[in-house]
């Protein structure tokens, strides 16, 4: 069967700490359940290869890497040596923009034995996706400084929302919430305030929804749906959003869920054009790099929904995705645990206590 190429890009900070406890689980899943993984692990996109060359990737990036399967990814930034936005828009954005990786999914959901910090919840009350917009909307290059060192002074930063974009995000959802046994989907909006963009946005929603008629919906704004996530998470099923309400979703749910240091990603061209890509949804934690503290589980949950994505099927994969899960939840349950979520084991004491478990 086919064997399937992974580029291993770890970033900065914590992502050197946290991809080779996801490469170590994945070589423990390929091992049990005889998966044809083949992994190079690439030295650049990070902040001090920027510093050695003035950019953050070989000029031929785009070649090197779209004959990849999928792209295993950190973190990226290291805002005390290269501005964020200079080390983001030249590597990760770069990536989901020109592998037109237009859809991210971040699954949110309450482990058993993880201390929520929302009164009264427990495993199961909190389950939901979040479905980011990963493209366009408010991250355009639309926009520019005028009359700079002027008192006329000032920039200019345009949202993009094309049909074929917000279709096919809509549609995707729409397609999920549909396969899940609740068959719910919440629309982020903000259509009383952001007067153009966001009225097209619940347009195309409501046009795509005539076409589920068993997926019951809701729009909701943004606002009232944050405080939605903190006061009543169990409603949430799927969540459709644009990429900047979406980015603020999915630290807000994981964090409702306990911690972000879980928080799994998938950012996909699901017609499979070109790799996509799996990466926390954290960063590279300026905060914590070096103390061997990070929670390596979302870079692990991360691998595992790679390699469901790349089995497209194929049972051994799917297997590997459920029993890497299985893991997570007794390594969560039994310890070891990081310190984020109130242990003090180590990265690499979960991530070797997650390859025991496998
Ligand atoms: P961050 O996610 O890196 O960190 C936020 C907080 O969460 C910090 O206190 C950090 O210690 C904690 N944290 C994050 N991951 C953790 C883990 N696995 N275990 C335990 N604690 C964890 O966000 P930030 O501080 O806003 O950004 C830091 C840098 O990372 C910036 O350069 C930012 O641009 C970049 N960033 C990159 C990505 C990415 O590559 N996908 C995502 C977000 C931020
Ligand atoms: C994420 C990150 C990125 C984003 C940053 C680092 C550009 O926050 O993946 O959620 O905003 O998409
Ligand atoms: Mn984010």
């Amino acid at each position: 069967s086919k064997t399937y190429r992974i580029a291993a890009i770890a970033g900065d900070g914590i992502g050197k700490e946290v991809l080779p406890e996801g490469l170590r689980v994945l070589e423990q899943a390929a091992r049990k359940w005889d998966l044809n993984l083949s992994i190079e692990v690439l030295e650049w996109a990070n902040c001090d290869y920027y510093l050695e060359h003035g950019q953050m990737m070989p000029d031929d990036w785009f070649e090197q890497l779209k004959g990849f399967d999928a792209i295993y990814f950190g973190a990226v930034g290291w805002p005390d040596k290269v501005p964020d936005h200079i080390s983001l828009w030249g590597s990760l954005l770069k990536f989901r923009r020109d592998f037109d990786q237009y859809v991210n999914i971040r699954p949110v959901r309450l482990f058993p034995g993880v201390p929520c910090p929302l009164a009264g919840r427990e495993a199961g009350d909190i389950d939901f996706v979040v479905i980011r917009e990963n493209t366009e909307g408010e991250y355009s290059s639309v926009g520019g400084k005028m009359f700079e060192g002027t008192e006329h002074e000032f920039v200019l930063q345009e949202s993009v929302f094309t049909r074929r974009g917000v279709d096919r995000i809509l549609k995707f959802a729409f397609d999920l919430a549909q396969t899940r046994p609740r068959k719910q989907l919440t629309s982020a909006t903000k259509s009383n305030g952001i007067s153009i963009s966001m009225p097209y946005w619940d347009e195309r929603t409501e046009r795509m929804a005539e076409q589920y008629p068993e997926v019951s919906w809701d729009k909701q704004h943004i606002d009232i749906l944050c405080a939605r996530f903190v006061l009543q998470p169990d409603r949430f099923d799927v969540v459709v959003a644009s990429n900047l309400f979406g980015d603020i979703l999915s630290d807000l749910g994981p964090a409702c869920a306990g911690t972000i240091g879980i928080a799994p990603s998938a950012n996909l061209d699901p017609e499979r054009r070109f790799p996509s890509l799996f990466e926390p949804v954290h960063g590279s934690a300026p905060d914590i790099y070096g103390r061997n503290i990070a929670n390596p589980i979302a870079m692990i949950w991360s691998g595992a929904l790679m390699l469901d994505f790349l089995g497209n099927g194929d049972e051994r994969y799917r297997a590997a995705h459920d029993g890497i899960l299985r893991a997570i939840e007794r390594v969560i349950a039994e310890g070891p645990i990081t310190p984020d979520l109130g242990g003090q084991g180590s990265t690499q004491d979960v991530g070797a206590a997650i390859v025991s478990a496998l």
